[in-house]
Order: C-alpha cells, then structure tokens, then sequence
C-alpha cells in the first residue's frame, strides 16, 4: 500500500516507518517538526534503505495537504501528528483543541474529497479514564479525561466513527496505545523529548546518563503491590508492527474497528525501576514523591481482540523494553542532537 504517514518524523511514527517499509509499503511523512527532528528521518532511511518524501506541512495548512494529497495517490493515511503532553494540555487547553481536532478535521476533509477514506487513528488508553475493568477490553466504556490532551483522544474517536456511520466508504481503525516505550534494537532511533520528560522511560534514562541527579516516583501509597502505579509498558517496536497489522483490519473493510495495543502485563514504577538497573548495570537514584494530579494506580490492556482479529501479538519484555530505552539514550545523549 502507498501509505501517509502524518507526524512521521516522530517517536512512534519514526518506528512505525521501519516496519512498514520493511513489510513492503510506501510511505510518504508530513509533519511540522514542532516536536521532532527531520534528522530521524535520515535515520530511519538508513535503516530500510530506501527514500522516503518529507513534506514539513501542518495538518491545519489545508492547501499544504492539498499540494501532497494531488501528488501522491494514497491507499490510507496513519495519523500520528498531535500534541501529546499531558500537563501542557492543562496549561494551554486552546492549543490542544486547536492542533489535534482542528487538524484532523482538515486532514479527514482533505482525504475525502481526495478519495482516500482509509484512516488508523492514535488514540490512547487514556480514553478509558479510571477504568471499570482490569484488564482493559475494548468494550470497557470510555471514562472521564481528566485533562484536555486526552479529550482530544476520545473527541476524535467520536468524530471519526460518526463519519464512518455516515459514509460507510470509510474505515476507521482506533489503536488504544498503553504505554509505549524502548527504542529500536539498532539504537538509532528512539524517543527524543524536548525539555523535562514527562513520562517515566525517558526521565529514567536521562537519570541513567547522568543528566538527572534523581527519579522521582510520583506516589508509593496506590492501591498496588508495592503501592506505586501500574501500567501496561509496550515496546515501541511492537506497537509499530501494530500499526502494519491493522491494515489488514482495512483490507478487509472493517467499517470501524478499535483494537487496545498493549502486552496485557502490569509493572510497577519500581519494577520498571529494579529491571533497568538490573539489564543495565546502571544505578537509578530514586525519591518517593506525591502523587501526580490526575494519575491513576491501575490500567493494563486485555490485549486478545488484536492477537484474535489481526493476529498481532507483542513479543517484547520489560526486560528488552529497559535494554533498547538505554540502547538509544546511550548512544545518543543528546538525541538527534539538534535541538
Ligand atoms: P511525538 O510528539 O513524538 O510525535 C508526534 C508528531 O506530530 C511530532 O513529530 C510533531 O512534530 C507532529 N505534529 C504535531 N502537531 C502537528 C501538526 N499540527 N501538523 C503536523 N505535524 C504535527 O509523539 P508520539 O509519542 O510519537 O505520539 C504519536 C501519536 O500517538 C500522538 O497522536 C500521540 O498523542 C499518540 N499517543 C502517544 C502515546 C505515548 O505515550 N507516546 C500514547 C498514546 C497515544
Ligand atoms: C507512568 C507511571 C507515573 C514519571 C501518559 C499519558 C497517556 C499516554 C502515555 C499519550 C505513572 C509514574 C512517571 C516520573 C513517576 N500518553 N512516573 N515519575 O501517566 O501512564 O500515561 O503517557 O497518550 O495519555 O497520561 O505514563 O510514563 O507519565 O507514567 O513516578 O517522573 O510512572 O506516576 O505511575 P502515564 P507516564
């Protein structure tokens, strides 16, 4: 398939650019670099030996995604491009709204008048708020979202199956990521955040490197076994080759379909914590801190829909997870090193 692959030049996107090309499909990447470095692109060539066409356009730039929509005829589009910072949605709710649903409702209007009706959607296990149910199935309902980047998810959710309903030449595939972490194995791409990371993998490793003096673990009073929170860790690797599996669920013109990608297992933070230092040989100095606002104890994934209906599975542990997370930090201290 001739596949778009919008915010391509990011942490999943980069990933998932590697297991398409090397499962046989053309790609074409749009992304405005607000939170990414074209240099990953280069990396990821390298890696499937192969050219792949960049266009730095936003998704909110309607005559952009015009100009490359007429250029390239496209079999679907895999939309990774959005603002994905939990806290920051707080501070700048407008901006959230603005970039994640007001450039989707360009792209979805775009792809339609270009005849492209084809979508996978990021969304997100925040979707489900505080779950009803552990483990995760999909038919768990969708729960409050305590902050603005996570209405953005379950907004779009909502808005592309109404299209679907409405027009049934579409199929829409909604991928629920847990917690996606790790690099690729060849450590040369991997996460790259701009600033203080917000999440656990990349402070960790940034502690590891020595460019941290300490963790901070948000709360050990959780309803858990060692009383720190629980989550579903996904190697990125992994959730990329989800990405290629559900274009099967497109071949065969699934209307909508929503698939949880996760491994189905819980780790604590200090599970997380003990793994890396244990694969590594790399102490982490930790402190227990309050709780984060809005955090919740437990939420891992029934993972089995995905394995049954697009026979995807993840393969990796915690263990490769921490490996290839130090892999990348290691050898690349200062990511892509452009910013
Ligand atoms: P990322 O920030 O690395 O990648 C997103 C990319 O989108 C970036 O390259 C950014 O420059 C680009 N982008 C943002 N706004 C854009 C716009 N208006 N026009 C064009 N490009 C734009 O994030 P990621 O971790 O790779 O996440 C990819 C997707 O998966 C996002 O939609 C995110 O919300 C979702 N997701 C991520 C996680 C996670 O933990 N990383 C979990 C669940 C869902
Ligand atoms: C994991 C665990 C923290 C950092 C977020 C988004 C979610 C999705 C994935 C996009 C929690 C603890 C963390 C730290 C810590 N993103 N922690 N110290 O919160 O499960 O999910 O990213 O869609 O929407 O909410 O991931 O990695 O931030 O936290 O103790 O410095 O690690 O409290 O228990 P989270 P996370």
């Amino acid at each position: 398939m001739n596949i778009l692959v919008t915010g391509g030049t990011g942490y999943i996107g980069s990933h998932t650019l590697v297991e398409l090309n090397q499962a046989g499909h053309d790609t074409v990447v749009v992304d405005n670099l607000s939170n990414s470095s074209r240099r990953s692109l280069d990396r990821v060539e390298e890696l499937v030996g192969k050219r792949i066409p960049f266009y730095e356009v936003d998704i909110r730039d309607r005559q952009g995604l015009e100009r490359v929509m007429t250029q390239h005829r496209f079999d679907a589009c895999i939309h990774f491009a959005g603002l994905k910072a939990v806290g920051e949605s707080v501070e700048k709710p407008w901006e959230y709204y603005e970039n994640n649903i007001g450039g989707t409702l360009v792209l979805l209007d775009v792809m339609r008048r270009n005849g492209c009706k084809n979508l996978i959607f990021s969304s997100s296990a925040t979707v489900y708020g505080d779950p009803a149910v552990i483990p995760i199935t999909e038919t768990c309902p969708k729960g409050h979202c305590t902050n603005p980047y996570g209405q953005t998810k379950s907004m779009l959710e909502e808005i592309m199956m109404d299209m679907q309903k409405a027009d049934p030449e579409w199929n829409v595939v909604l991928l629920r990521y847990f917690n996606p972490i790790g690099a690729h194995p060849s450590g040369r791409i991997g996460e790259n955040p701009n600033g203080i990371p917000n999440n656990l993998m990349p402070y960790v490793t940034q502690v590891a490197v020595g460019k941290r003096p300490e963790l901070g673990v948000f709360g050990d009073d959780y309803d858990t076994p060692d009383g720190t929170g629980v989550r579903d860790y996904i190697h990125v690797v992994d959730l990329a080759k989800g990405h290629v599996a559900a274009l099967k669920a497109i071949e065969r013109r699934c209307g909508c379909a929503i698939y949880n990608l996760g491994t189905g297992q819980g780790y604590s933070v200090l599970q997380v914590v003990k793994t890396f230092e244990r694969v590594n040989q790399v102490p982490i100095p930790y402190r227990i801190k309050p709780r984060r606002a809005g955090d919740i104890a437990t939420c891992y994934s029934d993972p089995a829909k995905a394995e049954r209906e697009l026979g995807w599975k993840a393969q990796y542990g915690l263990e490769e997870m921490c490996r290839d997370a130090w892999n990348w930090q290691r050898n690349n201290p200062e990511g892509y090193g452009d910013r």
